[in-house]
């Protein structure tokens, strides 16, 4: 049992000795002040993430249990159906990623990366969140979903998102109030006649159409890939280039060798997880670990904690590019829901961390990090850099 509010500044500010002390408590803890069972162990987030028999999905993947009234937040299509009716929704959604289309937006990433790379490199002094990431991402992978949304209320519902996912605390409510003006405008513009022509949402459209997905389903599928796409990849895409500013001898190893920018961004977001904590609920009274656990309770896994446990990794505090993380953090989940867009994500990072550090002599931090404070997601808010050319 943890008397402790997760969801507080003081925790979402730095969670690692949150983070901790759910591992070293026990396998499984209860998290009094918000009811429900938290794992931060990399064997029990393995378990919990992907026995839909003992924790399923259907409750929703946020605190909130969708089943019931007085939920706060909406049905995924693709996140919130356990297999075996989830198989095939997902091999429908595959079908629309086809690597055609994945080749296409490769292209489009390097096109953009380059561009926005050839400014932050003649400005020099620059944020990296907003002049980086969020101009890098925002600029490119709406267009490619192929809807028209303004990057600053994307970046309004994504805050929403993520806190959603959480505890219907004071921070939801801000964020709530925040972006109420825009949520009809929003839901609009995820309906058919907003797609663009032969773009993915459009694809998206057409798969119902042809009875690949529920018929209705369209628009919620989209929104799923905005809701998981986007502030995500922002995050994991940040912490790489904060990482790499803070340790020129990473820095120098990437620079050396291009190859590995991959590695990189897959150790960044081992070494800090974008998605912290994703939800399942329990089928009946189940077993996990030794300990009994309720039945129809939430079981929050934190991804976060995991990608740190020492008993899975060595000197997990430390960032290091050469770690053999591929596959085995859990950053991106485990098990059938593991993120489908986890190759996208690592184009979209190759692409804009390629660009800048192939033009980039150094990385400097130049004054104060912060983070944004979101429920269940770890992102940065500001990141000071100096970037001098090669
Ligand atoms: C660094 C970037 C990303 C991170 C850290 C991330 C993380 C995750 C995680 C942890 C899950 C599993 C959720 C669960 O266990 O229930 C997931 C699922 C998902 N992700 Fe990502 N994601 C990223 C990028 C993306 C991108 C770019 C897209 C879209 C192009 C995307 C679309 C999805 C979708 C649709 C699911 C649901 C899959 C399913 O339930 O079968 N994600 N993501």
């Amino acid at each position: 049992m943890l008397d402790i509010d997760p969801f507080s500044d003081e925790v979402l500010a730095d969670p690692y000795p949150f983070f901790e002390m759910l591992r070293e408590v026990g396998p499984v803890a209860y998290i009094k002040p918000h009811g429900y069972y938290a794992v931060g162990r990399y064997e029990e987030v393995g378990i919990v993430a992907t026995d839909h028999t003992r924790f399923t999905v259907e409750g929703g993947i946020g605190l909130s249990d969708i089943r019931k009234p007085g939920a706060w937040r909406a049905k995924s299509p693709i996140s919130e159906i356990d297999p075996p009716e989830h198989t095939s929704v997902r091999a429908a959604l595959q079908k629309v990623l086809s690597p055609v289309v994945i080749r296409q937006w490769r292209d489009e990433f390097e096109m953009h990366a380059d561009q926005v790379a050839e400014r932050v490199l003649d400005q020099r002094d620059v944020d990296g969140v907003r002049d980086v990431v969020e101009a890098f991402v925002l600029g490119v992978f709406p267009r490619l979903l192929g809807i028209d949304i303004p990057p600053e209320r994307l970046v309004i519902t994504g805050e929403l998102n993520f806190n959603q996912l959480g505890p219907n605390n004071e921070r939801l409510q801000r964020a709530l109030a925040r972006a109420e003006p825009i949520l009809d405008w929003y839901a609009a513009q995820l309906q058919r006649d907003k797609m663009s022509p032969g773009g993915f949402g459009a694809r998206i459209y057409q798969a119902e159409d042809e009875g690949d997905f529920e018929k209705g389903t369209a628009a919620a599928h989209v929104r799923s890939f905005f809701r998981a796409g986007v502030d995500t990849t922002m995050a994991g895409i940040g912490f790489a280039f904060h990482q790499l500013a803070r340790n020129p001898d990473q820095f120098n190893l990437v620079a050396a060798d291009p190859s590995i920018v991959r590695y990189a961004f897959e150790e960044a977001i081992r070494h800090e997880s974008p998605a912290q904590l994703i939800f399942r609920t329990t089928v009946g009274a189940v077993e996990l670990s030794g300990y009994s656990l309720e039945a129809d309770t939430k079981v929050g896994y934190y991804a976060g904690a995991a990608n740190r446990d020492p008993r899975k990794w060595n000197d997990p505090d430390k960032f290091d590019v050469k770690r053999a993380v591929m596959g085995q953090h859990r950053a991106f989940g485990v098990g059938a829901h593991m993120c489908i867009g986890q190759m996208i994500a690592r184009m979209e990072a190759e692409a804009i961390i390629g660009a800048i550090v192939r033009r980039t002599k150094r990385l400097e931090i130049t004054g104060d990090i912060t983070y944004r404070l979101v429920n269940t997601l770890r992102t940065l808010d500001t990141l000071p850099l100096r970037i001098t050319p090669a």
